[in-house]
C-alpha cells in the first residue's frame, strides 16, 4: 500500500521521516504536473476546510484557497477580526467546534503550541501555516524548487543568510537534516538556532549523513553554496522598535552581487516572500528614509537577476499544500 499519513496533522517536519517528506515532494510533483496538463483532480470533492489566520498573509492564503479549489474541497477562512477565536472563545472550544464541522483546519500565528492544541482538540488533521517557531508547508515548495534545479539534493550546501533563528531558518535546518543536505545557519551570534533545536537537528543529520554548520561569517556561508537563503530581518509579531538593532546587526549578511560571486557558480537565490528589495512597499521606503537602505535582505539586482528562483518557490506553495492536504485527508 505504501506510504499513508492519512488522518494526521502538518505541524512541524520533525514529525515526519525522510521517507514521508520525500513522498510528499513526489505528491506536489505529479499535483503540478496534473495542473499544468489541465487534467481536472478533484479528489477530495465534498470535503470542508477552514483557514485560521491570525497573521497576515498572500502566498499561503491563496495556495491553501486554490489549492483546495482544485481539490474540490469548499473553503472558509477566518482572521481574528471577524471570528470569536481567542477572545469570546476558548481555542479548546474553537477547536472542538471547528472539528465537527470541518475535514481539516490550517492555522497560522503565534505560538507552536496553538497548532498542536488545535490539533489535540478538533480531532481533524491540522497544517502549520507559520507559527513563531516553524514554517513547514514553505519547507516543501523550497525543496521541491531546488529539486527542480538541481535534481539530486543529497550533500547540496543551503545557506540561510540573516536572522538565523526564526520560523524560516529553523524550518530549513530541520528539512535540510532530514534529506541529508548540507545546511549553513550564516548569521550574528545572537541570531542563532536554540541549542535545542540544533541538537535534535544533529541527531538526524547523524543518521541521514546530512552536515550543519554555523557560522558568522558570511564569506564562509557562501563557499561552496549552492543555494543562498534570506528572508526579512523582522518577522510577523516582532516589536517594529526592532528594525534598527536588526539592521545594525545584519546589514553584513545581505545577499548581493558581491556574495553571490563567492558562491558556487551554477548557484541559485531563494526566498520564501514577501521581502524588502526595493523601495516599493511602505516599510521599504520608510526604513529608507530613516536609515537610508534602498534594499535590506537582498539587494535588487540579485533579486531581479537569472539565479532568483523565489517566484518558482511562490508557485510551488501551490503544489506543495495540495498535496499535504491530499495525502492526510484522502
Ligand atoms: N512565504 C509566505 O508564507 O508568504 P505569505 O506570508 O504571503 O503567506
Ligand atoms: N519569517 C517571516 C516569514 C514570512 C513568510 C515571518 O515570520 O514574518
Amino acid at each position: 500500500m505504501g506510504l499513508n499519513i492519512r488522518g494526521r496533522s502538518f505541524l512541524t517536519l520533525l514529525d515526519f521521516t525522510t521517507e514521508e517528506i520525500n513522498y510528499l515532494l513526489d505528491l506536489s510533483a505529479e499535483f503540478k504536473r496534473l495542473k499544468y496538463a489541465g487534467v481536472p483532480h478533484d479528489y477530495l470533492k465534498g470535503k470542508q476546510i477552514v483557514l485560521l489566520f491570525e497573521k497576515t498573509s498572500t502566498r499561503t492564503r491563496c495556495a491553501f484557497e486554490v489549492g483546495a479549489r482544485d481539490l474540490g474541497m469548499g473553503v472558509t477562512f477566518l482572521d481574528s477580526a471577524s471570528s470569536q477565536m481567542g477572545k469570546k472563545e476558548s481555542l479548546e472550544d474553537t477547536a472542538k467546534v471547528l472539528g465537527r464541522m470541518y475535514d481539516g483546519i490550517e492555522y497560522r500565528g503565534f505560538k507552536q503550541s496553538v497548532v498542536e492544541d488545535l490539533a489535540k482538540y478538533s480531532g481533524v488533521p491540522v497544517w502549520n501555516g507559520l507559527t513563531d517557531d516553524f514554517h513547514p508547508t514553505q519547507m516543501l515548495a523550497d525543496i521541491l524548487t531546488v529539486k527542480e534545479e538541481f535534481g539530486d539534493i543529497k550533500g547540496r550546501k543551503l545557506t540561510f543568510f540573516g536572522d538565523a533563528r526564526n520560523n524560516v531558518a529553523n524550518s530549513l535546518m530541520v528539512v535540510c537534516s532530514k534529506l541529508g543536505m548540507h545546511f549553513c545557519a550564516c548569521g550574528p551570534k545572537e541570531l542563532m538556532p536554540k541549542k535545542e533545536l540544533i541538537k535534535k537537528c544533529e541527531a538526524i543529520a547523524k543518521e541521514t549523513g546530512a552536515v550543519l554548520e554555523f557560522t558568522d561569517d558570511p564569506k564562509v556561508g557562501a563557499k561552496n553554496c549552492d543555494v543562498l537563503y534570506t528572508d526579512i530581518w523582522v518577522s510577523m509579531g516582532e516589536p517594529e522598535e526592532l528594525w534598527e538593532k536588526r539592521i545594525k546587526l545584519l546589514k553584513p549578511y545581505q545577499v548581493n552581487q558581491k556574495l553571490m560571486k563567492l558562491a558556487n557558480k551554477d548557484a541559485i537565490f531563494m526566498h520564501c516572500l514577501p521581502s524588502f528589495h526595493d523601495r516599493n512597499t511602505t516599510v521599504g521606503e520608510e526604513i529608507y528614509q530613516k536609515y537610508g537602505l534602498e534594499s535590506m535582505e537582498v539587494s535588487d539586482d540579485v533579486f531581479h537577476s537569472s539565479k532568483g528562483r523565489q517566484f518558482q518557490e511562490a508557485e510551488n506553495r501551490m503544489h506543495t499544500i495540495k498535496a499535504v492536504m491530499y495525502a492526510t485527508l484522502k
